[in-house]
C-alpha cells in the first residue's frame, strides 16, 4: 500500500501527459535526455505500460514499462517515481503491480537491470542477482550505458 492517497493506476500514458513523463524521466540519468518523439514510440511499442496518477494534482507520480513475450521472459524497464512522491511506497506499488499483473503471472522469468544499491529493494519481490555464470552484455550507441564507474541506480 502506498502512504499517499489519491493514487490511481492506469495502463497508458496519454499524449497530453508527455511533458509530465519527460519531467519524471528527467530525474533518472539514463532517461533524462529522451526526446518526445522517441518516448511516444517507446510507449506505443512497449507491451505493458504502467502509470500512477496522483488524482488530486493530476500529476504523473510513477511509471514503469515491460517488454515481454508473455511466456518465457518479461523485462521490467524504467521504474521511476517522481521526486515529490519518493519514499511513500509508490515504487513498491509499481513492482507489486508488475509481478501481480494477470498477463505476467505465468511468465517464466521476469528480469531487470539495476545498480547494486537497489538489489535489496528488488529482492522483496523474489528477484535475485544470483544468476549463475550469466553476464549482461550490451551493444549500445549510448556511451553512458557502458561506462565502468557506478551510477545512481539502473
Ligand atoms: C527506486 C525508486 C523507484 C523507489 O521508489 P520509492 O517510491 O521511493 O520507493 P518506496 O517508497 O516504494 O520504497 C519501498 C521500500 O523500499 C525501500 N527502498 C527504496 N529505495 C531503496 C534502495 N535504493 N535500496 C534499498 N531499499 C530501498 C524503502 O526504504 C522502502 O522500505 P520500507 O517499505 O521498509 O519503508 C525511486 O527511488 C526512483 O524513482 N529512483 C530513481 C529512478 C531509479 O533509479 N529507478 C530504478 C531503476 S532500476
Amino acid at each position: 500500500m502506498t502512504r499517499v492517497g489519491g493514487i490511481v493506476a492506469q495502463e497508458a500514458v496519454e499524449a497530453e501527459r508527455l511533458p509530465q513523463l519527460m519531467d519524471l524521466f528527467s530525474s533518472a540519468w539514463w532517461m533524462a535526455d529522451r526526446a518526445p518523439d522517441d518516448i511516444t514510440q517507446m510507449l506505443q511499442e512497449s507491451d505493458l505500460v504502467l502509470a500512477f496518477i496522483h488524482e488530486p494534482t493530476n500529476q504523473l507520480a510513477g511509471f514503469t514499462r515491460v517488454l515481454t513475450d508473455y511466456t518465457y521472459l518479461a523485462m521490467v524497464l524504467d521504474v521511476v517515481v517522481h521526486n515529490n512522491f519518493r519514499g511513500s511506497g509508490l515504487g513498491a506499488a509499481l513492482m507489486d503491480a508488475v509481478v501481480q499483473h494477470p498477463r505476467l503471472t505465468d511468465v517464466r522469468s521476469i528480469e531487470l537491470i539495476c545498480q547494486p544499491d537497489l538489489v535489496p529493494f528488488y529482492r522483496r519481490w523474489g528477484f535475485t542477482d544470483g544468476v549463475g555464470g550469466s553476464r549482461l552484455m550490451r551493444r549500445t550507441t549510448d556511451p553512458r550505458l557502458v561506462r565502468t564507474e557506478r551510477r545512481d541506480h539502473q
